[in-house]
């Protein structure tokens, strides 16, 4: 997809602002507490029905607003037009999607396909296994017709089962959500394990060309279960005692993990923060490519801080391939990383919240 027209409205320090984006490399310049990384953020919202800097109730609404909202118009793969818009008060939000209002967050996110590598990213392979899931999710939602369906039956068979192991009710009800968490939770699995083996060739493509010295790259999936021993029903009925005395579920797609590993590190000694970070990158542009190779269209894609996270070295691999990819892509810095020399690049000045282009 290819962002057209960007109005943000109330992020952070940002009253109003627009921005008309170019199709390739997009640069937006500005000193500390400009907002710029708060464009990104509204974005990522779209993307994502949060920030990356956490929930919109936790201060992504500017001070003194009720509510922050974004529109953006922007052409698919095809060609067509779209437009989507986005009011959020923290705990209520309106949507509205090529003119239609949307009835859950979730089908407006699927609409509207960005990725994002910001300085928290490295989490993704160092932190715990909440982002991990998010990631795999995210792949699944955007390439897989029917995997949020999938997704919604099985959180809501979670969040039932939980509430009847809190009440100590291990009657017939438990056997009959029991019976649905483990309908709903196998198939996800499934998908998640065809996901990762397609997502493979991609992931290493890119650490072929952005970290030849780590080697080749493999996958491995846990699915939060005894997966290859046991069923996910038989997992459940193993759990149960302990389930009922924990007062929530220990097993299955919600406690799912995955994990890289590379053939030239084979002791899996942790990685360093800047290795992490550029491991962490390398699995956001495979997806990204993933996205590319089965929609036909890339997703946006924000590199927020690019020059302070980043070595030239690096830096100037990620901007090679985004750049011969024609991919969108909207960085972020203090001044402009040298690697953009010779690229065509559409510059904007951030500065006090808005937003001007710069020649
Ligand atoms: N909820 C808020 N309301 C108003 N201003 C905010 C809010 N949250 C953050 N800010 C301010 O907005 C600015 C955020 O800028 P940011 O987008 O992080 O800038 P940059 O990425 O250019 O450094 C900071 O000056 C910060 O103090
Ligand atoms: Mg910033």
């Amino acid at each position: 997809m290819r962002v057209t027209r960007l109005d943000v409205q109330d992020i952070r320090s940002i009253r109003e602002a627009r921005l008309i984006p170019g199709p390739g490399l997009n640069l937006l310049l500005g000193e500390n507490g400009a907002g710029k990384t708060s464009v990104l953020e509204a974005l990522h919202l779209l993307g994502y029905g949060r920030s990356f800097r956490g929930r919109v109730r936790d201060g992504l609404i500017r001070t003194e607003a009720e509510a922050a909202q974004v529109y953006a118009e922007w052409e698919d793969g095809t060609g067509k037009a779209h437009r989507v818009g986005l009011r959020h008060a923290g705990n209520d939000w309106m949507g509205r999607l090529d003119g239609e209002d949307v009835a859950q967050l979730g089908d407006l996110c699927a609409a509207v396909a960005v990725t994002t590598f910001e300085p928290a990213s490295h989490a993704l392979v160092s932190g715990g296994g909440e982002p991990r899931r998010r990631y795999l999710d995210w792949g699944l939602f955007h390439v897989e017709h029917g995997y949020l369906a999938q997704w919604r039956r099985y959180v809501r068979a979670l969040k039932q089962r939980n509430a009847l192991l809190k009440a100590r009710n291990a009657g017939a009800q438990l056997d009959a959500w029991d019976h649905e968490f483990a309908e709903a939770g196998e198939p996800l699995q499934r998908h998640r394990e065809s996901y990762m083996a397609a997502l493979l060739p991609h992931l290493q493509a890119v650490t072929e060309q952005l970290l030849p010295a780590f080697g080749i790259a493999a996958l491995e999936l846990q699915a939060g279960w005894k997966h290859s021993q046991m069923s996910l029903a038989d997992a459940l009925l193993l759990g149960r005692e302990r389930d009922l005395a924990l007062g929530h579920t220990g097993v299955g797609p919600h406690r799912a993990d995955w994990r890289v590993d590379f053939v030239a590190r084979p002791e899996r000694e942790p990685y360093s923060r800047g290795q992490a970070k550029l491991v962490a990158l390398a699995c956001l542009l495979a997806q990204a490519r993933h996205l590319r190779e089965a929609r036909g269209e890339w997703p946006v894609i924000l590199l927020d801080d690019f020059a302070s996270e980043l070595d030239s070295r690096h830096r100037g691999r990620v901007l090679e391939q985004l750049a011969a990819a024609g991919a969108q892509v909207f960085l972020t810095g203090v001044e402009a990383p040298p690697e953009v020399a010779g690229k065509t690049v559409a510059m904007f000045h951030v500065e006090h919240g808005q937003i001007s282009p710069a020649s």
